[in-house]
């Protein structure tokens, strides 16, 4: 049999990731791409380490292999996504206060006023309703709390998940990045540089203004590190968690018996985005490169190198993980525990409570409105992206209740 090959950029591997993984963790658990020189690590145990050692693993980068072009857009990589202490450290201080599991259940009735807004409207009909999950509800909410915590007049909230949706739209090779993305994000930048003004003169209570005014030993963020935040939100919290809705909805409506167990119970809304999360991570890989070499099972990969973290591999690892490829709602909180999606270490997820509270919401929202779902699984369209996984349509017929 010949060697395992993963190549994150290849749309057959994108359709099912997870026998390639299996073999990865099983035969070749640091594997080198000879082609295009990056390296892998796909077990639990060597992620969960490797995203503690953020000495040796570095996201000086950027996170993604095609970062290394971003990078020549220099605007794009002043966020602390791509640093390392201390300069991460510091930045990521001054903004964790916004994001504190207190401060986001406060978002709580604005994430819900937000998804009746648009439930509404895809439900306007009463009866059955048939609509993409994606374009009506999956791929509207989540950028819109963004722009809400932000303090973004509703009249230009459209406009910025035009160009949000922009970032993401590509069909491209490793080093290549859409003019159209590019285009994107300096509009986005020159929105946020001009929103960030405006705050200064006259302050509300949203998260720009309180960014701008926090002061932690008489430390301060500058406007142009503000602005690279702002736009750091979006890029990290919009489209994973509109693909984190449609993986949820795609894979339990793919098994009836435990769809219809969550139309009975709405409690196990939490299980459910729990186990999407796990079984289908949104975030497939997070890149590193490598500041020193490192020798594991007995290969070296050499300082410089760059090297992607398989979360979605993790996830599936029958070392954690009872049955890893059952899509299962009782998995026992200590298996739960164990997720990478969010990644681990310095640079866990400052969004991941966000993420989960705008699921429950959103989730729960449909399930108090329906009394049946269907998905036309055929008719679901892939999101075709190295590192992110979801679907771009998920067409739905619903019996309003
Ligand atoms: C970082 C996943 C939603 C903000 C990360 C990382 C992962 C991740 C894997 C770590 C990257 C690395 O280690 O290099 C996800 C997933 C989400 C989600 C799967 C939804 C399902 C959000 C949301 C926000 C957000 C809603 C905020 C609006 C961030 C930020 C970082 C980050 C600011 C950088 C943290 C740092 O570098 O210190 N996210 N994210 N994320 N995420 Fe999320």
């Amino acid at each position: 049999m010949s060697a395992p090959v993963l190549d994150p950029y290849d749309h057959q591997l994108q359709v099912d990731p997870y026998p390639t993984y299996a073999r990865l963790r099983r035969e070749s658990p640091l594997y080198h791409n000879a082609e295009n020189d990056f390296w892998v690590l796909s077990r639990h145990a060597d992620i969960a380490a490797a995203l503690r050692a953020d000495e040796a693993y570095s996201n000086r980068m950027g996170v993604s292999l095609d970062a290394t072009a971003w990078n020549e857009h220099a605007h794009t990589v002043m966020s602390f996504l791509a640093l390392d202490p201390p300069e991460q450290t510091r930045l990521r201080r001054l903004v964790s206060r916004g994001f504190t599991a207190r401060r986001v259940a406060l978002l709580e009735p604005q994430i819900q006023r937000i998804t009746a807004h648009y439930l509404d409207q895809a439900l306007a009909g009463g009866g059955t309703s048939s609509f993409d999950w994606i374009a009506r509800v999956a791929g509207t909410v989540p950028m819109d709390v963004i722009s809400e915590m932000l303090g973004v007049p509703e009249s230009d909230r459209s406009e910025l998940r035009r160009l949000a949706d922009l970032l993401v739209a590509r069909e491209h090779g490793i080093r290549d990045v859409p003019a159209a993305g590019i285009e994107a994000s300096l509009v986005l930048f020159d929105y946020y540089r001009a929103h960030v003004a405006q705050r200064h003169r006259r302050p509300t209570d949203d998260l720009t203004s309180a960014l701008l005014s926090t002061e932690l030993e008489g430390d301060r963020m500058t406007d142009d590190e503000v602005v690279a935040f702002l736009f750091l939100m979006v890029v990290a919290g919009n489209e994973t968690t509109t693909k984190l809705l449609g993986n949820a909805l795609y894979h339990l409506t793919a098994r009836p018996a435990l769809r219809d167990e969550v139309l009975d119970d709405p409690s196990l809304v939490p299980a459910w985005v729990e186990e999407t999360l796990r079984y289908d991570a949104s975030t497939q890989f997070v890149a590193r490169y490598l500041a020193e070499d490192v020798l594991l099972h007995g290969v070296t990969a050499p300082a410089g190198s760059p090297l992607l973290l398989a979360l979605g591999s993790a996830n599936r690892d029958e070392a954690v993980f009872a049955e890893p490829d059952r899509y299962d709602l009782h998995r026992p909180p200590k298996e739960l525990a164990q997720i990478l999606s969010f990644g681990g270490g310095r640079h866990f997820c400052l969004g991941a409570n966000l993420a989960r509270l705008e699921a429950r919401v959103v989730l729960s929202a449909l399930l108090a409105r329906v009394r049946a779902i269907e998905v036309d699984h055929t008719g679901c369209t892939r999101f075709y992206s190295a590192n992110v996984r979801g679907f771009a349509t998920v067409p739905v017929t619903v019996e309003v209740r």
